[in-house]
């Protein structure tokens, strides 16, 4: 209610201080900037996040894998320049939705012991790099699997219970912002690597039985409380620096579109879900994240973005590294990467989570706010 108050006086304020000195599109601009605060002052007082590297903030650094990324040169660009164990230099489009829902500027790890329920409380991240919704992929990975990541959301339940009370804990879980991002390490850690699950389904029934497991996550989800539900799709996989690297077809080092066409089909296949799921489960708002159209637009016209690099990576040489291959000292690393979309050669750079994250914060996820 203060902060409600607060913003409205805010807005009362500025709006006066700017019809003294007229510009009409400023002021339009500023108002629908501060409608946006005000309204998610309200609405949103939590994030909770589930899924791999793309949404991990360093819950892998308190598990024996190799897929690590908490030492330097990752997070250079974060806060304090400080490695978290972000798959990245800087901050993750989830950080970026938190900061736009007024919430705060970044979203902790779960696992990590400088934070607690009283950090969690406004949003938090259960997310294991490496993971995916088959268990046997994390199983290859040595990574938090995503059952488990449910067994600590409901581990976090009664811890948020005991420190706001049950009713405000379950208005919290309601009004929460629930997202997801997973499925990449499905195919490319497993399915395109392990002989075990092309030897029990084609790939278009793998992508039936993740949609499934992807299904029975959103309602266990619903049980547990959640209402308030963001399921993002695959980035375009083909795309990714490492990928580029060992293309050796007609457009050598292009970006494979088979692949993309993957993430566009089983995003397909997981939208689908989430339409059956938001029909048939009472209450809800849920909507599917894309996240291969807008980062394609990006890959193909950078400079409509203020991007020069998207074909290699600004880690080491760009085109393979990333985890432990990805470190300091390498010469070959580039100083700035504020004009990369790639930061090693599967993860993106804090500046293109941060175009993705305005474009679905004005999209996809106003839908549901
Ligand atoms: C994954 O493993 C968990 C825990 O063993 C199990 O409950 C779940 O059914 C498994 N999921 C699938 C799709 O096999
Ligand atoms: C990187 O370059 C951008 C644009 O030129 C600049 O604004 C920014 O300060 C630079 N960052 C660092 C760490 O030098």
């Amino acid at each position: 209610m203060d902060t409600q108050n607060i913003d409205l006086q805010w807005l009362l304020i500025t709006t006066l201080a700017l019809l003294f000195k007229p510009a009409p599109i400023m002021l339009l601009m500023h108002l629908c900037f501060l409608m946006t605060q005000v309204e998610a002052t309200i609405k949103v007082p939590a994030i909770i996040v589930f899924g791999d590297s793309t949404v991990d903030a360093g819950n892998n650094n308190h598990v024996p894998t190799l897929a690590r990324s908490n030492f330097e040169p990752y997070g250079r660009d974060f806060e304090g320049g400080k490695p978290t164990g972000r798959f990245c230099n800087g901050r993750l489009a989830t950080d970026f939705f938190s900061e736009a829902l007024g919430i705060k500027p970044f979203i902790p790890a779960y696992l990590d012991p400088g934070y607690s329920i009283e950090d969690f409380a406004t949003g938090v991240t259960f997310a294991s790099a490496g993971t995916g919704y088959d268990n046997l992929t994390s199983q290859i990975t040595n990574v938090i699997p995503l059952w488990k990541q449910i067994e600590y959301f409901k581990d976090y339940k009664t811890k948020l219970s005991s420190y706001l009370g049950k009713t405000k804990a379950e208005e919290t879980i309601q009004e929460a912002l629930f997202v997801t991002s997973l499925g990449t390490n499905d195919f490319v850690v497993d399915y395109y690597v392990s002989p075990s699950r092309p030897s029990q389904f084609t790939i278009e029934e793998y992508q039936n039985f993740l949609a499934g497991i992807a299904e029975e996550f959103i309602r266990e989800m619903y049980t547990l409380g959640a209402r308030r539900v963001a399921v993002a799709g695959l980035p375009p996989i083909g795309c990714l620096p490492v990928i580029r690297s060992v293309n050796f077809n007609a457009e050598m080092g292009g970006c494979r579109e088979d692949l993309n066409n993957l993430a566009r089909d089983f995003g397909g296949k997981v939208s689908g879900v989430v339409s059956k799921l938001s029909r048939e489960l009472k209450g809800t708002k849920m909507v599917f994240l894309d996240l291969v159209d807008k980062p394609l637009q990006i890959i193909r016209n950078p400079h409509l973005y203020g991007l020069e690099n998207v074909g290699r990576a600004c880690c080491g040489t760009g085109t393979f590294e990333f985890a432990y291959a990805c470190h300091e000292p390498d010469p070959f690393t580039c100083t700035n990467a504020s004009t990369y979309a790639f930061w090693d050669s599967v993860h993106p750079t804090e500046v293109l989570y941060h175009i993705v994250a305005d474009h679905l914060v004005k999209t996809a996820l106003a839908q549901i706010l």
